[in-house]
């Protein structure tokens, strides 16, 4: 397991490859395995507008893609203060990260805020609702 600086620095580097060129908003996530692999992601917008991807569902895209579904934490950061996962990214988050994976916001390597699933998708629908 890397060393949580050493993540949120690589989520910093990493924001320059967003594709933005619509919103000029960029977004970066990395998320580390429970053993230790990481996978980054970036939003990537199109000419279509609504048919952009979100940095969070693009690293989770390349990990699950690989074989990866168990989770440790995911550091996300984007060029706001305090970049929060949208709705949509939040439910597919919560597919696959459990009462332990970390979801970290990402400012700098000292100024970041660490949450639950639990706390940013409460009464969330799920598979335990299919049965
Ligand atoms: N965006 C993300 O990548 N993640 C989020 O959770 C919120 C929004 C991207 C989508 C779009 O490319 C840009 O930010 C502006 O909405």
């Amino acid at each position: 397991m890397k060393k949580l600086e050493e993540l949120i620095q690589i989520a910093l580097d990493n924001k320059e490859n967003s594709y933005s060129p619509y919103s000029h908003f960029r977004v970066s996530a990395v998320v580390e395995t429970k053993d230790g692999h990481i996978f980054k992601g970036v939003n990537i917008e199109n000419a279509s507008y609504p048919v952009a991807i979100c940095g969070e569902r693009s690293a989770l895209a390349g990990a699950v893609s690989a074989g990866y579904k168990d989770f440790a934490r995911i550091i996300i950061t984007g060029d706001s203060k305090d970049t929060y996962p949208c709705g949509v990214c939040r439910q597919f988050m919560a597919e696959f990260f459990d009462q332990d994976t970390e979801i970290v916001i990402a400012n700098s390597k000292t100024d970041y805020k660490t949450y639950t699933m639990e706390e940013l998708l409460p009464h969330s629908f799920s598979k335990k609702d299919l049965g």
